[in-house]
């Protein structure tokens, strides 16, 4: 049997990644503040995306989660929201084309503040200070004023999230989100791209799909699919006093939800089975990400299952494997078959981002997108040779023009990172590094179910 739960049961548990705030009452005042505020999310919205999930999990529709390693105050912009809302409905797009069903749009967006981080301390020049922890905690200027961790961060970041899921709801059921238009913008992108040529032959299949959608009567006007779309929020449930302070009884079900986003992952450095993060999780019923690194042991994966989902909920585990593009095919196997072996329904994601981290001669932190690019292919062959289904794919990125991660269409080499480098943690794909993977993904998902219908005859 398992202990009763509490929204406040994890800190009983050993805790990582704990900010060290200088004046626990001024933590339990912005608690108490965060307490009153309304729901980010409906628990109903939640439940949904897990109903989605489940299709995922069955191999009926694929999950693009993607947005900023860490959002920022200084980068809060409607343009900032709109550009990178805009690049992942057009990967989507393209997907839903390659993949032949729905795509499920998930947003690193609207609460995406708390990092993780190596070490707790930074040293520069001889001096030590707190490390960086995401602007929900402290600032990122190296300075003790900026690093000391000041609660009163979490309520701008309430404000923030509040704002940009506003935005992004309108975007989403007002017409921004109109096929139509995001097709016209994939399609001036094939016409800028230096490889565009390679991406004419999907595009031009997409618009005479939609010319003959319309010749049927299937259009904007006739057809909310087409003008509308679901798009759902998540960011990783690191900082707890906040997601505590946001877990409230849905009353509808009676059952409690985290109703700061839709879907809440657990880090890669944070997902010890006794440990306080798993804990707080385990109650909540939102749809739930486990960040699976290479030093994840099989055992203690279905460990997690049991405890995170221990009646085997369609829908309510994705698996967000980040192994590295040398190490998916060695390392992710092994996970497959512990999860088949215990006849477990979990959604298989891709994070082809954090595994693939270096250090550039210049000192950057950087990602090449040939890595990238290797991991998600890795990812697939692996899938095929076990028989399950590679369900989706997570990147850190963003639609405005970066130079973060080297390669690419666009050929962004080592020296030229230093031109718009902004990201708060993390190298982000920039938007047209993102399409390009979309257009790429959507071959290979096309290429899959060609084999899959193949093997049908054939069986
Ligand atoms: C992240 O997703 O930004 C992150 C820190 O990932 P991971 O826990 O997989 O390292
Ligand atoms: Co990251």
């Amino acid at each position: 049997m398992a202990a009763t739960w509490t929204p406040e049961t994890w800190r009983a548990k050993p805790v990582r990644q704990v900010p060290a705030y200088p004046d626990g009452n001024a933590l339990k005042q912005v608690e108490e503040t965060l307490g009153t505020y309304p729901p980010l999310v409906f628990a109903g919205e939640a439940r949904q995306l897990r109903a989605s999930l489940a299709q995922v999990a069955e191999g009926k529709a694929f999950l693009l989660q993607g947005g900023d390693c860490a959002e920022s105050f200084a980068e809060f912009r409607a343009d900032n929201i709109r550009d990178t809302f805009r690049v992942l409905l057009q990967m989507a797009v393209v997907l839903t084309y390659g993949a032949s069903c729905p795509v499920v749009k998930v947003g690193r967006m609207a609460g995406q503040f708390a990092k993780p981080r190596s070490s707790d301390d930074e040293t520069v020049d001889g001096v030590t200070l707190p490390s960086y922890r995401g602007d929900n905690v402290n600032g990122m200027d190296f300075t003790a004023e900026a690093r000391t961790p000041d609660p009163e961060r979490m309520l701008k970041a309430y404000t923030q999230s509040a704002a940009t899921l506003n935005l992004l709801r309108a975007f989403a059921m007002g017409g921004y989100a109109d096929l139509h238009e995001v097709h016209r913008w994939n399609l001036g992108f094939v016409e800028r791209s230096p490889l565009g040529e390679r991406y004419r032959e999907l595009a031009d299949r997409l618009s005479e799909t939609l010319e003959f959608m319309a010749a049927c009567g299937l259009t904007s006007e006739t057809t909310p699919q087409i003008r509308e779309t679901p798009f759902y929020t998540s960011h990783e449930a690191l900082l707890l006093p906040f997601e505590q302070a946001l877990t409230r009884v849905d009353s509808t079900s009676g059952d409690w939800y985290d109703v700061s986003a839709h879907m809440l992952w657990i880090g890669d450095r944070t997902r010890q089975p006794d440990g306080a993060h798993v804990e707080f999780l385990r109650g909540v019923k939102n749809p739930i990400g486990i960040k699976c690194g290479p030093s994840l042991d099989p055992d203690e994966l279905i460990q997690l299952l049991d405890i995170l989902n221990p009646t085997d909920i369609a829908g309510r585990i994705t698996l967000i494997c980040r192994m590295g593009a040398d190490k998916v095919e060695a390392a992710l196997p092994r996970l497959i078959r512990a999860v088949q072996r215990a006849g477990r329904k979990v959604v298989w994601s891709c994070d082809p981002m954090h595994g693939n981290t270096v250090k550039a001669s210049n000192g950057f932190k950087t990602r090449p997108v040939d890595a990238i690019l290797a991991e998600v292919r890795g990812f697939f062959a692996v899938h095929r040779a076990e028989g399950t289904h590679p369900g989706g794919v997570h990147f850190e990125m963003t639609g405005q023009d970066v130079t973060e991660c080297i390669g690419g269409a666009q050929a962004i080499t080592e020296a030229r990172l230093a031109d718009r480098y902004h990201t708060h943690c993390d190298p982000r794909l920039n938007a047209s590094q993102s399409l390009e993977l979309a257009f790429l993904l959507a071959e290979q998902l096309k290429q899959e179910r060609s084999d899959l219908k193949r093997r049908a005859v054939a069986g």
